[in-house]
Parts: structure tokens; C-alpha cells; sequence
């Protein structure tokens, strides 16, 4: 693997987690961000994520508190901040984690296209936006996959390695051997709706919104059921407040607007409304359940 130099575009509730994981594989990383606050906050996320990480080692006993310490510093030490997007020019693969807006997306990639030196691979880490049209963008769509991890990144053991009728194999190939040295398994996936994951994943989220729209059973007792019936460890509502109601909605109505014959992506009205009045999910403290930090209480 030709990748040692790494760039995250966007150190938010998933890039910080990437640009954490990829340090933690070796990497030496760059997180860029368009404001100070939000790179601080993203680095102060990691600094917190690392600190846990390593007080998880030594009580499992798997770490001395000194081994531990030394492992975090080392990965932190890898971690440079930037709210400047020319220090990405060198990197060997840039990935992109900002806002789900595709004009937005696709102008970062216009304007990466023209910065970084021709052999940098381009990933985009979106949820719902086809890679292919990114790609275009860049103006080397031959360079392109996408790169989706799972939230929290840090915990979540997949990403999708996504690749267009354009990618170059041995691109494709980095790409997953980059994700594998993350600690993550990769599966693979062509550049489809949702990908492999989030295909099947947002319409069952919708699909127990409706549920509780018709009065069919509680949120509890939805979230209950699919916890103990098939092994999930968070049931279908309460991963829409973790995943965060205006990120779902955003998908399923990107969705509906683009296959508007498929009832599998009908936005659940319930959704709709909870939005409207500012009821996200965890990161407001309120969606379907009540949050404090990352606990539903
Ligand atoms: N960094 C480091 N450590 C962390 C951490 C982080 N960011 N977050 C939690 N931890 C630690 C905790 O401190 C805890 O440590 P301990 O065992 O020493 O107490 C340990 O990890 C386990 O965490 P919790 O006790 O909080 O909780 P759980 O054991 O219940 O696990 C969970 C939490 C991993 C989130 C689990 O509930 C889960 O797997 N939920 C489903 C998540 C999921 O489905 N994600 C995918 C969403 S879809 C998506 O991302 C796609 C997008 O495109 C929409």
C-alpha cells in the first residue's frame, strides 16, 4: 500500500472518529476544518475518545496505565490540525466527512481536484449521495471510492468500500487495505442507493416509525423487540435518536426524490414533525426518548 499521509475533510461526529481510527492504524493525519471552534472541538473529541480507549485496555487487563498512556500519546502525536485545505496537497488519500449537502461536496472535490497532487486517492464517507457524481467532480474519477464508516466510528468494526464503473482497481484495492489497517472489515459494494448498509438499515428505521405512527406498539416495546428477538444491540428508535432524526430524514428524503415509485423509501410522518420541532435525537437531548450525553434516560 502506496497510502501514509491522510486527510479528513470535516472533523464532526464522523470525521473526528476517522481521523482517530486512522491515526490509531499508523497513519499520519491531517483533519482540516472551515473553523477553529469546530477543529478544536473535533480534536478535543479524540483527545476524550483516546483517553477512554485506554483506561478501557488496562481494566481489561489487556495494558500496563503506562503502556496505555504511551499508545494514546503516539496515536495523538500522528493528528495535525488545519482549518487551511492547502496542507491536504501531499496527501496520498483525502476523505471527505462534511456536511450531506452534494453541491457542497462536489465543490470540495472540484476544488481538491485541482490541489492535490495527481496520484491522491479521493473517498467520499457519505450515507446517501452517489459517489459517482463526487466523482465526476474531482476530475479524476478514476481515483474515487467511497469510504463509509459506521458511528461511532471508534467502536463500529465495518466500513463499505464503495467503488463506481470508474475506479481503477488498485485503487479500489488501497481503499480497502487502508480500512483494514484502520481496524475496521471491509465489505464491498458498487455505487448503489444506501450502499449495502444503509439500504437496508434506513428503510427499517422508517418502518418501525410508521409502527409507532399507527399505534401498533410502543417505542419501547419496538426497540425491546428488536433487541432481545434478534440480538441488535439498540432497537430501531432508539438508533434513529443515536443516529439523529435530520440525518435520517435527510436520507430518506434524498431517497424519495430521486426513486419516487419505491413506497420502501416513503418519509414516516412522525419523522417529519419530531424534525420540525427541533427534536433530533441525542445530540438535542430529546427525539423519541429523552439523551444526556450519549445515555438515553
Ligand atoms: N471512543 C472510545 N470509547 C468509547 C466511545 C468512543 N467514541 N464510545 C463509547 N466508548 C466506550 C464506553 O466508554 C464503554 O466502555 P466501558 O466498557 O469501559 O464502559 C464501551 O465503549 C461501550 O460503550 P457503552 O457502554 O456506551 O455502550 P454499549 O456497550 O451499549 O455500546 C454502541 C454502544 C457501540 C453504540 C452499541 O449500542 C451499538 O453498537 N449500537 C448500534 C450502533 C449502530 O448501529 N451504528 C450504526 C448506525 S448507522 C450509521 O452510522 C450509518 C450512517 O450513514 C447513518
Amino acid at each position: 500500500m502506496t497510502i501514509q499521509k491522510v486527510g479528513v475533510v470535516g472533523c464532526g461526529l464522523m470525521g473526528h472518529g476517522i481521523v482517530q481510527v486512522a491515526a490509531q492504524g499508523g497513519f499520519q493525519v491531517v483533519a482540516v476544518e472551515a473553523e477553529q471552534k469546530f477543529l478544536d472541538g473535533g480534536l478535543a473529541r479524540i483527545d476524550k475518545s483516546l483517553a477512554k480507549l485506554a483506561e478501557k485496555s488496562v481494566k481489561d487487563g489487556k495494558a500496563t496505565a503506562e503502556a496505555a498512556q504511551a499508545k494514546a500519546s503516539e496515536t495523538r502525536a500522528r493528528i495535525v490540525g488545519s482549518t487551511d485545505r492547502k496542507t491536504l496537497a501531499d496527501c496520498d488519500l483525502v476523505i471527505e466527512a462534511i456536511v450531506e449537502n452534494l453541491d457542497v461536496k462536489k465543490q470540495l472535490f472540484k476544488e481538491l481536484g485541482a490541489l492535490c497532487k495527481p496520484s491522491t486517492i479521493f473517498a467520499s464517507n457519505t450515507s446517501s449521495f452517489p459517489i459517482t457524481d463526487m466523482a465526476q467532480a474531482s476530475g479524476r474519477p478514476e481515483r474515487f471510492v467511497g469510504l463509509h464508516f459506521f458511528n461511532p466510528v471508534q467502536l463500529m468494526k465495518l466500513v463499505e468500500v464503495v467503488r463506481t464503473a470508474k475506479t481503477e482497481d488498485d485503487v479500489f484495492a488501497q481503499a480497502r487495505a487502508f480500512g483494514e489497517a484502520c481496524g475496521k472489515t471491509a465489505v464491498s459494494c458498487k455505487d448503489t442507493p444506501g450502499f449495502v448498509v444503509n439500504r437496508l438499515l434506513v428503510p427499517y428505521m422508517a418502518e418501525a416509525m410508521k409502527m409507532l405512527e399507527r399505534g401498533d406498539a410502543s417505542a419501547q416495546d419496538i426497540d425491546t423487540a428488536m433487541k432481545l428477538g434478534c440480538g441488535y444491540p439498540m432497537g430501531p428508535i432508539e438508533l434513529t435518536d443515536y443516529v439523529g432524526l435530520d440525518t435520517t430524514l435527510f436520507i430518506v428524503e434524498g431517497w424519495t426524490k430521486r426513486y419516487p415509485n419505491d413506497p420502501s423509501f416513503a418519509v414516516p410522518t412522525l419523522l417529519r414533525d419530531l424534525v420540525k420541532q427541533g427534536k433530533l435525537g441525542r445530540k438535542t437531548g430529546q427525539g423519541f426518548y429523552k439523551w444526556e450525553g450519549d445515555k438515553r434516560v
